[in-house]
């Protein structure tokens, strides 16, 4: 089968970061699906795993975790799907990723894709709604129901791929009242249209310009999906007493917890592949919050994320797709779909 990998770490400015290899179809587990992949989306821990290491992969090495694709068999404890569902899904970090014509996931960390998507659009969805959802429900305990509306939540990168997700969920599950940072005009517009209160510029310190645009001192929630370490002395002024700040990215650098001790405020990590890479007794919960996800798209609750599709899935269109999402500037999501004719 297809599938586009590595053996070596390189700068994506090298031809050999990502190459096309024919490999064997994968072996499948107990639970797996085995998924025909149409569409795969690039997300920076993609980049991230291809920038980090210095080994020499034999056999190659494929990455991609987002996937959209058609079951095409299941292994003997595999439940909840049938050959032919159209499955979506943001995989294991701990296995072969999803850059490859044929997929083997775990059947408990996918679901079928929402109805009124293509596979494209699809694609797009599942490892940044995961994100969103675990991180503003199960890790900061904001209610899904709407038991918190009209409390404040400040997400910052609101116009990247989990922030665009993460917005719509703030906004119209838990209707929280949602400021979001954006620092271009591109990325404003974009935040406004997924229905965000108020905008402000990340660019600035946080409380800075969060008094000047909204005139508040503090909001009672903070979810950082970009630069941690940058945002955390003003994201540990802005929180209110008993509030809760939650981020999703990795620190380079020691912060200090101790700004949060006058205030009792909470601090959460979020990382969605915890649930796989642990097989935690829970893990089932990721293809049931896909489900949900689903279903909220199809009733139109939730809009797709998509903006921009390569075509088709190949080394050369990969290195283009990491390339531009290594620059850190995207607005929703990037996917690349179908497979090279022959
Ligand atoms: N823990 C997890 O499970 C998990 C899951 C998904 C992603 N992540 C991590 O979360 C981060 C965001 O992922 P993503 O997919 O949303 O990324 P993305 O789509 O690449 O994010 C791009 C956005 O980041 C904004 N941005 C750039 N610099 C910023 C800064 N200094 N402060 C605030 N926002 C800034 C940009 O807005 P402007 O153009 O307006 O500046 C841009 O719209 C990545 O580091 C990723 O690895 C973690």
């Amino acid at each position: 089968m297809h599938a586009v990998g590595l053996t070596h770490y390189l700068p994506i400015s090298d031809e050999r970061a990502l190459q096309d290899f024919d490999l064997p179809q994968p072996e499948l587990r107990d639970h797996d699906l085995l998924v025909r992949v149409h569409a795969v989306s690039v997300n920076p821990v993609d980049t991230k795993v291809r920038g980090s290491q210095g080994e020499v992969e034999t056999p190659p090495r494929v990455l991609g975790w987002d996937a959209a694709g058609e079951v095409v068999a299941l292994g003997p404890a595999a439940r909840g799907f049938a050959v032919g569902d159209r499955v979506y899904y943001a995989g294991d970090l701990t296995r072969p990723g999803s850059n490859s014509e044929l997929h083997a996931v775990d059947a408990r960390i996918a679901a079928k894709m929402p109805q009124t998507l293509d596979f494209a659009a699809a694609a797009a969805l599942p490892l940044t709604a995961l994100t969103a959802w675990e991180a503003l429900f199960d890790r900061m305990g904001v209610s899904s129901e709407g038991a918190d509306a009209g409390k404040t939540i400040l997400i910052v990168g609101g116009a990247g791929g989990v922030g665009s997700i993460a917005i719509q969920l703030a906004k119209r599950l838990a209707r929280l009242h949602v400021i979001a940072t954006a620092s271009r005009s591109e990325t404003r517009a974009w935040v406004t249209g997924l229905g965000a209160d108020a905008i402000i510029d990340h660019r600035a310190p946080l409380d800075e310009a969060l008094n000047a645009v909204t005139g508040r001192a503090a909001v009672d929630y903070v979810l950082c999906l970009n630069s941690t370490a940058q945002h955390w002395p003003a994201m540990c002024r802005v929180i209110a007493p008993q509030g809760t700040i939650a981020s999703i990215v990795e620190l380079k650098e020691p912060v200090d917890l101790t700004p949060l001790m006058a205030k009792s405020a909470r601090f959460a990590w979020e990382l969605m592949f915890t649930r796989s890479m642990f097989q935690t007794p829970d893990m089932a919960e990721q293809g049931v919050i896909l489900a949900r996800v689903a279903e909220l798209v199809d009733a139109g609750v939730l809009r797709g994320t998509l903006t921009r599709t390569l075509s088709p899935i190949s080394a050369a269109s990969m290195r283009e797709a990491h390339a531009l999402v290594e620059q850190g500037r995207m607005i929703g999501k990037l996917v690349v779909a179908g497979w090279p004719e022959g």
